[in-house]
């Protein structure tokens, strides 16, 4: 029997894939290999020379996107899901943690700041004005900002007041802009989510520089309060069906809040996650892989979230946990 193929798709990152196609490859026997993938032009015709590919790189080259779609269709096991990933957004996210009974922070989305290509006063003829002092009793002070198809601590911003909220509206182009209650929190956990089972909880400052964010030696803990955090991770990435995830938590009163959870594509990188994060995620990874690369599973537009949020519910009323 020929070996089994998994192909890697990245960008500029040099530690991460080099070391997961010599862990694959040592582990893999017979049986599987690994090696980074081949693309040139595409054919029309649903042939592809891997059995799965890990992509880290396709939100930014949407060539890579549609090959990898036509790859899924063809199928190929691809994490992440690239057609998910392609109609995913955090703001529907939060929705999603609502069902799965993740606590998320209050979140509004915002009508964009100025108008989108090709459109003009004209196109909005369906939007109302924005009553913004409904909006801020509703979120309350502080209130962070941040994209909806965002990453990468891009436009994100914290404003205390109108004003400051104002002004950093008037910068966000014709962005899809979500506002947030600001979570003030009294720890912070950034959790590596693989699998979606796989779950590798780390303490971190987001307030520290990106190198020292990962806080060394943290306090143990609770291990009631760990197997919520568990719990809550999974759940996440099982309703959004990411097998390669990072999901941050911001505890408030003892709650952990889901602040970032659709990361399909998550740093790694030996020199801002530190050895001991990085050589867990290698081999989990790898091993995750193996897994996923031998499964018989059909083809998955999504995770489960349409079996946890309750669509029979009265559309009047709020989503409440499953
Ligand atoms: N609601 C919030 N409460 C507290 N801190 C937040 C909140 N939203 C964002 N942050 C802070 O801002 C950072 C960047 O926001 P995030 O949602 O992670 O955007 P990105 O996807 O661009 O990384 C987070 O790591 C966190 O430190
Ligand atoms: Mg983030």
């Amino acid at each position: 029997m020929s070996k089994k193929r998994i192909g890697l798709l990245f960008g500029m990152e040099d530690t991460f894939p080099w070391a997961l196609i010599n862990a694959i490859n040592e582990r893999g026997g017979d049986s599987v290999e690994a090696s980074p993938v081949e693309i040139s032009w595409l054919k029309d015709d649903g042939v592809f020379a891997y059995d799965l590919v890990l992509d880290r790189i396709s939100h930014e080259v949407p060539f890579y996107r549609t090959w990898l779609k036509c790859a899924a269709a063809s199928g190929v096991k691809i994490v992440n899901n690239p057609i998910w990933w392609s109609a995913d957004d955090k703001f529907f996210d939060n929705l999603v943690a609502k069902a799965a009974n993740v606590a998320v922070p209050r979140t509004a989305l915002l009508p964009h700041k100025q108008y989108p290509p090709n459109t003009e006063a004209k196109s909005f003829r369906n939007m109302k004005w924005v009553n913004w002092d409904e909006l801020f009793a509703y979120l309350g002070w502080p209130v962070f900002m941040k994209p909806a198809y965002g990453g990468g601590w891009k436009d994100v911003y914290k404003v205390h007041n109108p004003d400051e909220f104002f002004a950093a509206y008037d910068q966000t182009r014709d962005l899809t802009m979500m506002a947030q209650e600001a979570i003030e929190f009294e720890l912070y956990y950034r959790c590596y989510v693989l699998g979606r089972k796989r779950v590798r909880i780390m303490a971190y400052d987001p307030k520290q520089p990106f190198h020292l964010r990962y806080v060394k030696n943290p306090p143990p803990m609770d291990p009631a309060f760990e197997a919520k955090i568990h719990r809550d991770a999974v759940a996440l990435c099982e309703g959004l069906g990411y097998d390669m995830n990072t999901v941050e938590f911001a505890v408030r009163g003892g709650i952990p809040y889901a602040i970032d959870f659709m990361n399909c594509a998550p740093d790694a990188d030996l020199n801002s996650v530190g050895r001991e994060n990085f050589d867990w995620m290698v081999t989990n990874m790898a091993e995750v892989l193996i897994e996923l690369v031998n499964e018989k599973k059909k083809l998955e537009l999504t995770g489960s979230w349409p079996a946890v949020m309750r669509t029979e519910k009265d559309i009047r009323e709020p989503i409440v946990p499953r």
